[in-house]
């Protein structure tokens, strides 16, 4: 049984600005809750109790999203990445922590549906060096890519221009001991790191046994804006109706609500599945399915469904937004001011899309 976890929270997640300008990639919250929550809960689910987090330029965030762990059943020790100099590196830092201990080692802008037990299980039973996690995916070129031969691993590719087969790496392994090893003769890859699809490759070349699972079940790498779309609508679609929040009587709620405390619906229809963070107001508006609205929101006259708005934003007068990923205290409203124009104040690397 793996006793401890390696939890990835570095990274600048450069294909999700400007959210990450201010804000780590592992915080984007799916349903209001940060995308590292459910991995840590994963974790915790399979009885793994020890955590180390690697942290980079988003240290305090995580810390203090995180803290020590407490919340999931977890004890955490954060471990400093100077640089984001690639996977392999956070194993090679990690070593002192990791000791010899066989882990699991989890992306945490990774999202997966599936449970880790029978991951953990076929690895307690089998006790490969290592054990991979694939999914067949429509383009696999941004991924690491694996060639299996006779249900066999007999290779691995990072993001091949030309990939040899449809199975991606998914960001969650399985390791023992002689990773460390692999990852020290490892040298960086043309992007600069030390990629530990090349440390599990060493650990093929060097006759290690190195099995894979193929999993059904959805799994996202949440990097861009339509991944994380998709990744919110897969867990708003696990929701169950809460109503915690006031309306009034014109007001309708409908399917898979969450309404959190404190929220407030005002001549408003929310239709599921779909959540309502706490302090947040909807004034003749109308949000749609799949859509998560964080808390001290406040939407008026608008309408808006396949989206996330991040604290404290406010949209006034807009029908109708769809997918969309509106970050922390942003505004859109209309304005009165002549000549009629658009008039933008936008952050670095926003982007607008205008019908
Ligand atoms: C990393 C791995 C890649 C894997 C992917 C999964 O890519 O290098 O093999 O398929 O995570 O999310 P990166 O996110 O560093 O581009």
């Amino acid at each position: 049984m793996p006793t401890k976890a390696l939890v990835l929270a570095g990274g600048s997640g450069t294909r999700l600005r400007p959210i990450t300008h201010t804000s780590a990639k592992q915080l984007v919250p799916l349903a209001n809750r940060p995308i590292l929550f459910y991995c840590l809960d994963a974790i915790a689910a399979v009885g793994i109790r020890d955590v180390g987090i690697i942290v980079g330029e988003t240290a305090p965030m995580i810390k203090d999203a995180v803290g020590d762990g407490g919340e999931f059943g977890l004890d955490v020790t954060y471990i400093h990445q100077e640089a984001p100099l690639g996977l392999g590196h956070c194993v090679l830092i990690a070593r002192d922590y990791l000791a010899s201990d066989p882990f699991i080692m989890y992306l945490g802008d990774n999202f997966l549906v599936d449970s880790l037990s029978s991951f953990v299980e076929e690895f307690d039973t089998t006790r490969p060096s290592a054990q991979i996690l694939l999914k067949e995916v429509e383009d696999p070129r941004q991924f690491g890519v694996a060639i299996i031969r006779d249900g066999e691993v007999v290779g691995l590719v990072e993001k091949p221009p030309d990939p040899p087969s449809n199975l991606a790496l998914i960001g969650v392994y399985m390791f023992d001991v002689a990773i460390h090893e692999a990852v020290r003769a490892i040298r960086p890859s043309a992007r600069g790191e030390l990629e530990i699809t090349d440390a599990i490759q060493w650990l093929i070349e060097h006759d290690h046994v190195v099995r894979s699972h193929v999993i059904e079940g959805d799994w996202i790498d949440t990097g861009k804006r339509q991944d994380i779309l998709a990744a919110n609508r897969i867990v708003l679609d696990l929701l169950r109706r809460d109503l915690k929040g006031t309306m009034d009587p014109e007001s309708r709620v409908v399917g898979r609500v969450v309404v959190e405390p404190g929220a407030k619906l005002v001549r408003s229809e929310v239709r599921g599945p779909a959540i309502v963070g706490t302090g947040t107001q909807l004034i003749d508006s109308f949000v749609g399915p799949f859509t998560s609205i964080a808390g001290n929101c406040r939407l008026e006259d608008c309408e808006i469904d396949h989206s996330i708005v991040l604290e404290g934003s406010r949209v006034t007068g807009v029908k109708r937004i769809a997918d969309s990923l509106i970050g922390r205290e942003a505004t859109i409203e209309p304005s009165t001011d002549q000549p009629r124009a658009y008039r933008f104040l936008v952050g670095d690397h926003s982007e607008i899309h205008l019908p």
